[in-house]
């Protein structure tokens, strides 16, 4: 076999399909014909089949996609990934570099695009793609490498030298706006539905299991930062330009997608000029961001609590249209608020067609004096969320019938209610609401929640109707023959996977367990914090209102929303079943500092506890730096006791002089 001529030529093919789809993707100077590359590639393709021990998972042909993804690890952050303030005006522009001045004198500022996509962060080893992270809760994201590499624009080794070892390159992954014109029309001639967002659909994508789509999509992405300890340079501007030359897509100075200023003038001027020109370029930006250049001045002014005090994005204003308001629906939601919708004249309104617009509540549509066949504004908060922004009184048709707010739920008919200070108006039905009650086990199943695999809004509706389920726990008494019953639609296999899907759920921390309950205003963040803090359900359910206040992020509207929660008979009903059930209502994380205590012990459990689980006292063993063991050996440490410890594991202590301790020692050692 010619194996060494083979080696050289996967070499080669792979220098020279990353070169040219560099020169393609991010240069957009392609030196070579599509048919070309694609001979060079279906070579590469051929030669790697019949050479397994020469796979490279950055090869280029990984970019078109290999397996599906089983699932994204988690992963943290090395640096948190922050987020910007935002301003809308000089008066702020010019707020932020005063406040920059007063901290650290006269510096220059970089202004560059705000790209509306999805923020990616791109971990790099010895000039190699290691790994591609989402930015999730700003501290630890999704590990979606599998796509990233079919990310074209997207370096999998980089170019020319002076890389260090090991950094991330942070940036943005987005559609262009032909790409996603172009999806659209695909699904138009396929007759599935139309994608709204180009940003929501990018950050669909990226989660996609199957990477092969991923790469169908053609996403594209900006670099707008590096991180790192040894970075090239310690100005952002100069650092963009390096990076450039490592491959990367970043900001091109010439078509003025990056510039400097020293002062507010010279941002205002970047500023304005792009609040006309976003409008020519190939993807959706929504506003300016301004950063100090300098890095060490960086570092001197430093981060608030979210985002860096050397930085603040700048938003244009939102497009509007004009259209025709046909009329308004009342939807019913989890919680039993009630949102007004406009139902409206198909209107394009920055790229998408808008049908429905957000109108609030009912104060907004006093505040409107919204008539049906009213001609509307319409604009998206964001670019995403349409809303009804203003009327255009001199076009109301005569006798234009006011827009009334339902006095009755228009599910259930009972009496709405409208709180003290709150806007929203609330159906208080919500044991017997229907939408209510099946709303909340969608948000219950959903993937933040329980993530229950096989059950979608669709199902939830459908075991609802068919009576099998009215709460989240008669979820954990469904059998297969109940949905087998069902009929039509439903076989072995789909029933086997709610039913699988159900019983998987019970393994689901308690942090999103707490998030599934559905307590109105404990969101993923406050639910995590809560169950950090507080560590089970039951102290939880024990806590006054002033205890609650006392978590971060707790505020009074959150506290007093807990209390009623558990107060009520049928919730705590509900959570009683569900822990018979075996879900989890203890924090794995744990409470309380960890600790050095135990480093170096190697500790073997036996028998049950009275203030831990069995998980729960090895997880406290790991979190103050043991190591828990099988089996006892002469390397045992010590043997933690519980209650009915076996005789025979007694006598092995013994007899190699392995010191045995109990509960309460246990405590002493980890808490003094
Ligand atoms: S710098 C310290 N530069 O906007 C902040 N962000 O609200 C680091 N974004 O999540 C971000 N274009 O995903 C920066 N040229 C740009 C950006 C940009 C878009 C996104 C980014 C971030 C969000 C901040």
């Amino acid at each position: 076999m010619h194996h060494t001529g083979d080696a050289e030529r996967i070499k080669q093919l792979r220098e020279e399909l990353e070169l040219h789809n560099h020169r393609y993707y991010v240069l957009a100077a392609p030196t070579i014909s599509d048919p070309e590359f694609d001979r060079m590639l279906k070579e590469l393709e051929r030669l790697e089949a019949a050479h397994p021990e020469l796979a490279d998972r950055n090869s280029p042909t990984q970019r078109v996609g290999g397996d599906i993804t089983k699932n994204f690890p988690v992963v943290a952050h090395r640096f948190p990934m922050l987020s910007l303030s935002n301003s809308y005006s000089r008066e702020e522009v010019a707020g932020f570099v005063a406040r920059v001045e007063k901290s650290v004198g006269r510096t220059r500022y970089t202004m560059e695009l705000k790209y509306d996509g999805v923020a990616i962060s791109l971990t790099y080893r010895d000039g190699e793609l290691l790994r591609g992270v989402t930015r999730g809760d700003g501290e630890k994201g999704e590990e979606i490498t599998a796509n990233v590499r079919t990310v074209r624009a997207i370096p999998l080794k980089l170019r020319g030298r002076g890389w260090p070892a090991e950094f991330e390159a942070r940036g943005e992954i987005i559609f262009t706006k032909e790409r996603f014109a172009r999806l659209n029309a695909e699904r138009e001639q396929a007759g599935e539905e139309l994608y709204a967002n180009p940003r929501n659909t990018a950050a669909g994508t990226l989660k996609n299991q199957d990477p092969r789509l991923v790469a169908e999509r053609g996403l594209d992405n900006f670099i707008y930062t590096l991180q790192g300890p040894e970075l090239p340079t310690r100005s952002h501007f100069a650092n963009m330009l390096k990076a450039r030359e490592w491959g990367f897509k970043t900001p091109s100075p010439e078509r003025r997608f990056i510039g400097q200023a020293d002062d507010v003038d010279g941002i205002m001027a970047f500023i304005d000029h792009w609040d006309s020109a976003r409008h020519g370029i190939e993807f959706i930006i929504d506003g300016i961001v301004v950063k100090v250049d300098d890095l060490d001045v960086q570092e001197e002014l430093g981060l608030t609590a979210k985002s860096p005090r050397w930085a603040i994005a700048y938003k244009f204003q939102a497009e509007q249209a004009g259209t025709r308001l046909n009329g308004v629906s009342f939807q019913v939601g989890r919680t039993g608020a009630v949102t007004p919708v406009a139902e409206l004249e198909p209107v394009l309104l920055a790229g998408t067609t808008v049908k429905r617009a957000s109108l609030f509540n009912a104060d907004q549509i006093e505040r409107l004096d919204l008539h049906l066949g009213d001609r509307v504004l319409v604009e998206k908060a964001g670019e995403i969320i349409p809303q009804v922004v203003g009327v255009e009184r001199e076009h109301r048709p005569p006798h234009a019938a006011r827009v009334i707010f339902p006095h009755a739920c228009p599910e259930c008919g009972t009496p709405l209610i409208r709180l003290e200070g709150e806007a929203q108006h609330y159906c208080p039905n919500e044991h017997q609401c229907p939408p209510q009650l099946t709303r909340r086990i969608e948000h219950f199943v959903a993937r933040k929640a329980m993530d229950i695999e096989g059950l979608g809004g669709e199902t939830v509706e459908e075991l609802f109707r068919a009576g099998l389920i009215r709460n989240v726990a008669d979820l954990y008494d469904l059998t297969m023959e109940q949905v087998l019953a069902l009929g039509k639609g439903w076989g072995e296999k789909s029933a086997r996977q709610v039913v699988d899907g159900v019983a998987a759920s019970k393994a689901v921390p308690f942090e999103q367990v707490l998030y599934a309950l559905g307590i109105r205003h404990v969101g993923e963040t406050v639910a995590r914090k809560i169950a950090r803090a507080v560590g089970d359900i039951d102290r939880l359910m024990g806590m006054s209102k002033e205890e609650l206040t006392a978590i971060d992020e707790v505020g009074e509207v959150i506290a007093e929303s807990i209390v009623d929660f558990f107060a009520a008979e049928g919730n705590r009903a509900v959570i009683e079943r569900l822990r018979q059930a075996g879900l989890q209502f203890k924090s794995s994380a744990g409470v309380g500092p960890v600790s050095n205590k135990l480093a170096g012990k190697s500790i073997v459990v036996s028998g049950v506890f009275r203030t831990f689980s069995r998980d729960g006292i090895k997880e406290a063993i790991e979190r103050h730096g043991g190591k828990v063991s099988g089996s006892i050996s002469r390397k045992t440490t010590f043997v933690l006791a519980g209650a009915d410890m076996g005789p025979a594991k007694r006598a092995k202590a013994e007899e190699l002089g392995v010191p045995v301790i109990d509960e309460e020692e246990f405590s002493r050692m980890i808490v003094e």
